[in-house]
């Protein structure tokens, strides 16, 4: 990581650790801008790293953020952030979030899911007596995302508004003094790997925004969401913004549209590992578990999502380039579920008790993800930079487990 070795940080800050490099940050962050002739608006995603330390380096660097929660907000100025520029988006927001937005937050825009949620927004604003400044999440149904689960933007998903629905938020926001449709939003799903739907949802939105002019009146911007994908193991590539940004740029034209960008994973995803310890290794039915200390609590996407990230041991040989090495070892956590794994079907290089891991890729939907369960505590998390590592979260005492609860 950087100028320190893996080992040394396991050692020194215990496992399991999330170590996070700022350098590689900073670098994922300079290539979305460098492929743009102009550069777009960045939300970062509070739900892929709500660090403070990672948020308020991406703010040091010119970022706003994206939240989907109340608790997001609520992070951001925790952070010392209440002047970042934010986008709110979400299916459920509910007034007292939408009262925080329009109220404390320096806000861009909040994104409208529903026309139920649009009459909830005019209410709040008009309560509070200010103009809430809106961009409509569409729904445009476009293939995209790695997992079923990840795919936000099929007709029968529960996220954004039809294009029908959509015309018909204009017409009402065109008639109330509180609320000013500012911005179209996309959010196409996650682990997309080609620029090819991120146009086509664009295109789509050019089309039907050029049926009427009420569709082009005041519009300021153009959210083309986050969703970009980053390599989870050897040969799979990057998403590439320099063929995305041309294209988008030249689809977008003299129109006046704005762009802004909706990056998590791409940012953090690769900036970050997870260490883990080697407990022990088993075997048992023709196959071999290496028994880990970070399990599902700590790490989920493999056991939610089916997402397969390379794991290999930090010393010895460095992981092959060009593919996943498979074979008959499945390197598991302590917690009691079968679905606890965080690799299946492995070959990884011969390992011991006390020895290191690493899961790559794992900066993003990582700890953001984290749970107790089992009783375990929350990991500690590290930000590397240059030579310097510094402990952003100590691991979790263990009244942190029960702290809060009442007995009788
Ligand atoms: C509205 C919205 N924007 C951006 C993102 C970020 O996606 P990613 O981290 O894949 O870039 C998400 C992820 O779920 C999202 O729901």
């Amino acid at each position: 990581m950087e100028g320190l070795a893996a080992a040394e940080l396991a050692q020194r800050f215990g496992t399991p650790l999330y170590v996070y490099s700022a350098g590689a940050l900073r670098e994922a962050l300079e290539r979305i801008r460098g492929a743009f002739r102009e550069s777009p608006e960045i939300y970062f995603p509070v739900k892929a790293n709500g660090l403070g330390a990672i948020l308020r380096l991406l703010a040091s660097d010119g970022c706003g953020f994206d939240v989907v929660s109340g608790g997001e907000l609520k992070r951001i100025q925790a952070a010392g952030l209440a002047g970042s520029r934010v986008v709110f988006a979400g299916v459920g927001k509910e007034a007292w979030e939408i009262e925080e937005a329009l109220s404390r937050h320096a806000l861009s825009f909040i994104n409208v899911e529903s026309l139920p949620e649009l009459e909830e927004i005019e209410a709040v604003a008009g309560r509070l007596g200010v103009e809430a400044p809106l961009a409509l999440r569409l729904n445009p149904d476009i293939q995209a995302g790695g997992h079923p689960y990840l795919a936000t933007s099929r007709k029968r998903s529960k996220f954004g508004l039809p294009l029908d629905q959509a015309a018909v938020a204009l017409e009402r926001a065109a008639r109330s003094k509180w609320l000013r449709v500012i911005g179209y939003h996309v959010h196409l799903g996650s682990l997309v790997s080609e620029p090819g739907p991120y146009l086509a949802a664009l295109e789509r939105v050019q089309e039907w925004a050029g049926e009427d002019t009420l569709r082009q009146e005041g519009i300021e911007y153009y959210d083309a969401g986050g969703g970009y994908a980053v390599p989870l193991v050897p040969g799979e590539e990057s998403f590439s913004f320099s063929r995305l940004a041309p294209a988008l740029e030249g689809l977008l034209g003299d129109a006046g549209w704005k762009l802004a960008l909706e990056p998590g994973r791409f940012l953090v995803g690769g900036a970050g590992i997870l260490l883990t310890k080697v407990i022990r290794v088993k075997a048992a039915g023709g196959r071999k578990f290496v028994v880990v200390d970070a399990a599902m609590n700590d790490f989920l996407r493999p056991s939610l999502y089916k997402a397969e990230h390379m794991v290999w041991p930090v010393e010895g040989e460095p992981p092959p380039g060009d593919s996943l090495p498979r074979g008959d070892t499945d390197i598991v956590g302590p917690v009691c579920e079968s679905g606890d794994f965080l690799a299946l079907n492995r070959d990884i290089p011969p390992v011991e008790r006390g020895d290191f891991l690493a899961l790559f890729a794992a900066g993003a939907y990582g700890d953001s993800m984290a749970s107790r369960y089992n009783s375990r505590r929350l990991a500690a998390q590290v930000v590397v930079d240059g030579s310097e590592a510094f402990l952003a979260r100590p691991r979790e005492p263990f009244q942190e487990l029960w702290k809060g609860e009442v007995w009788t």
